[in-house]
């Protein structure tokens, strides 16, 4: 191991007693893991170091490791004061003693948006672009951050003027437009604690977010571009209100597609008519360090989803300090474009806070990556320049399916540094990443970093990453915690794995923008994350320590599929199948994918006339996209006489993911009735 790689590690937690373990649950995982057997994945051999150029004018130096490791909170208190223009100093920095409810920077007042816009314009970065948004029709707009701000202002007067005030909750659902960058930033900016709902998810999905945040106000659009067409999103807001009983008062249009529009007099109003009129002025106050900065609903193990919360200062803090380093961010020169839709955490955390906090240059892009052609993308690194790209594995396999010829028809020089999140890659994408797009096409000596992030909507930020200056990269890991950040692999007694086997990824200590709750349900925060093991946070995933003592990603262990690195609930999707009256059970399971990582096949036993009903398939998976959304939608629904359940009537899962993927079913001995994957698999072959 190198210097330079050894450096990386020190960040590590120190090693429990030696044992060995073979936790189930590590193997169970490593059937999730896409492509490469397990096997392959632990010896992977290659590493690439980074370019001495590189490592000597990387942001982010080996000291970091030291520095985190010798300081303790207190490095992070140093990067608060740092990163962030407070209103207030702190005066502790992390309060624990009601734990698992963490305080950070206890006392401290700061303004996200303060510190995402205005602080900038006083420093006479005003002319720099803030956002080169790019529309799928070809549209453009440019922001500067005075530009920016002005607009956020604007907003932060608007909302007030809808009745908008500190504490309340604002639904968002909007395309990714500039628009939902302001809509974010002017909630912080008075204190209103968004919740943003993806424009995948339908009317239903959308109410149930809404009610249980209690929205006052719904920011959404008359729709959007999409696949060359437009696409409409307020009749699904029409939609989720029109039964009776909910909290909003008004509904904001943005107008995107000048689609004709249903309108609801008193409570619809016009992006244009209020925001574009509102004054310019508006000061920023600073917040509590603790107050509520957004809720963002994400999957779990059970049908409802989890309102996860997060404050102010901790969260800017660590998103600031990782989309410095991990991305080695340069303000004044780079171009960043990260492609996740802000409907997601990579979108909070990465599009609309830590950029515009670090003052740097970001493109949008509203549309599709084929749209209108496969080479969109690498189109848009070229015209704007990008220098950092951060995106998702299943886009990346795509890209590989469509060829190399592609990306090959534009310069991709720009690109320096490469970001991966949401789902574990197989080493051939990585290898793809490097060479076809880092490397452009083979014309580069160095090629640009790949770095891998392991984080969660729970965590804020990047947990797991290499730093691209330090970090000797592999294929296929995320390899070591951030500075300042204790992960650790266990086995089921929650003992420190040794170097070479597998376990549940934990973290031991609070990290600044860890997640603060599940919104109105402490309880369910206490049991989801901080049951399983004594004193440490279980993150829901398997992993395993390598030889070096790298961390490799295996995959979820508990019932959260990953498609296309977006997280579904199984329980979520059984939910909905079983509200259809011709359902009388259902089960669903993940399923490896090419491309998209995991995809969901559900076994569903029908009542009686449905079995007569040839177009049932369809009407079932068109069921669970209204229910939840177009993103949740089964890529297979196999209709089965029976359920493999155990004799005290739990589903088994893993047999039917044998069947999903092809298998002969593994080992059935402990079915309630042994004939059931028999009858399964007759019915299947009819
Ligand atoms: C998975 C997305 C492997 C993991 C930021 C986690 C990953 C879940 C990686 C969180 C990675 C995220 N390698 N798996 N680099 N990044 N995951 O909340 O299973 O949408 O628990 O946050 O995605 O998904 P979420």
């Amino acid at each position: 191991m190198d210097a330079q790689a050894s450096a990386a590690r020190i960040g590590h937690v120190e090693k429990g007693p030696k044992m060995s373990v073979n936790p189930p649950a590590g193997q169970e995982a490593s059937t999730k893991r896409h492509g490469d057997a397990l096997e392959n994945l632990m010896h992977e051999r290659r590493s690439f170091p980074p370019s001495p150029q590189f490592a000597e004018n990387a942001v982010g130096k080996a000291s970091l490791y030291e520095e985190a490791a010798a300081e303790g909170p207190e490095f992070w208190a140093r990067q608060a004061r740092e990163l962030l223009t407070w209103d207030e100093d702190f005066s502790q920095t992390l309060d624990w003693s009601d734990a698992p409810f963490a305080k950070w920077f206890v006392g401290g007042k700061v303004n996200a948006a303060y510190n995402a816009l205005d602080r900038h314009v006083e420093a006479g970065n005003g002319d720099r672009v803030a956002i080169h948004f790019e529309g799928e029709p070809g549209d453009t707009r440019t922001y500067t951050y005075a530009q920016l701000t002005e607009a956020v202002k604007k907003a932060a007067n608007a909302f007030e003027s809808l009745g908008v005030a500190k504490g309340d909750r604002v639904a968002v659902y909007l395309p990714m437009i500039p628009e939902a960058v302001i809509t974010m930033l002017a909630c912080a900016r008075i204190g209103a604690v968004h919740s943003v709902v993806f424009g995948g998810f339908s009317a239903e999905a959308l109410r149930s977010r809404i009610d249980d945040a209690e929205a006052k106000l719904v920011v959404t659009a008359d729709g959007s571009y999409r696949r060359g067409k437009p696409s409409a999103l307020k009749p699904a807001v029409d939609a989720s209100l029109a039964k009776d009983g909910h909290s909003v008062e008004h509904v904001l249009v943005v107008r995107r597609n000048e689609q004709p529009v249903e309108w609801t007099e008193g409570r619809d109003v016009w992006w244009h008519d209020v925001v574009d009129s509102a004054s310019a002025e508006h000061t920023a106050v600073g917040h509590d360090s603790e107050h509520p900065l957004f809720i963002l609903y994400t999957s779990g193990t059970t049908g409802k989803p989890k309102g996860i919360l997060h404050t102010t200062g901790g969260y800017l803090t660590q998103t600031a300090f990782t989309h410095r380093n991990t991305f080695d961010l340069h303000p004044e020169t780079d171009v960043y474009w990260c492609t996740a839709d802000i409907g997601w955490v990579t979108g909070h955390s990465y599009v609309a806070y830590a950029p515009l906090v670090n003052g740097s240059t970001q493109l949008i892009y509203e549309g599709t990556p084929d749209t209108p052609h496969q080479g969109r993308w690498w189109e848009l690194v070229e015209k704007y320049k990008v220098s950092i790209l951060y995106t998702a594995p299943t886009a990346i396999r795509t890209c590989m399916k469509w060829g190399r010829d592609i990306p090959g028809k534009f310069d991709l020089d720009s690109l320096r540094v490469l970001g991966t999140v949401g789902e574990p890659i197989n080493p051939e994408a990585w290898m793809w990443y490097r060479t076809v797009i880092g490397a452009n096409g083979g014309k580069k000596e160095n090629p640009a970093p790949i770095v891998d992030t392991w984080w969660q909507t729970e965590t804020g930020a990047h947990m797991i990453a290499p730093l691209p200056g330090v970090t000797a990269t592999k294929p296929g890991s995320a390899q070591v915690p951030v500075p300042g950040i204790s992960v650790d692999v266990v086995d089921e007694m929650g003992e420190s794995v040794p170097d070479g086997s597998g376990g549940f990824l934990v973290i031991r200590e609070p990290w600044p923008s860890m997640l603060r709750g599940i919104w109105g349900d402490p309880q369910r925060f206490k049991d989801t994350y901080w049951s399983r093991f004594d004193g440490m946070y279980f993150a829901g995933d398997g992993a395993k320590k390598d030889e070096d003592g790298d961390i490799w990603l295996l995959g979820r262990v508990d019932d959260v599929m990953n498609v296309s690195g977006h997280r579904l609930s199984t329980t979520e999707i059984e939910s909905a199948l079983v509200s259809h009256p011709s359902v009388a059970e259902a089960a669903v399971v993940g399923a490896a994918d090419e491309t998209t990582g995991e995809a969901v096949v559900a076994f569903v036993i029908l009542r009686g006339s449905a079995k007569e009903d040839p177009d049932i398939v369809t009407t079932l998976r068109n069921h669970v996209g209204s229910e939840i959304g177009p993103i949740a939608k089964p890529r297979n629904i196999l209709v089965v006489p029976e359920l493999p359940k155990t004799r005290s009537g739990k589903i088994m899962r893993r047999l039917l993911k044998d069947v999903a993927e092809g298998r002969e079913a593994g080992d059935a001995s402990t079915l309630a009735d042994n004939t059931v994957m028999q009858q399964i698999a007759e019915s299947l072959k009819k």
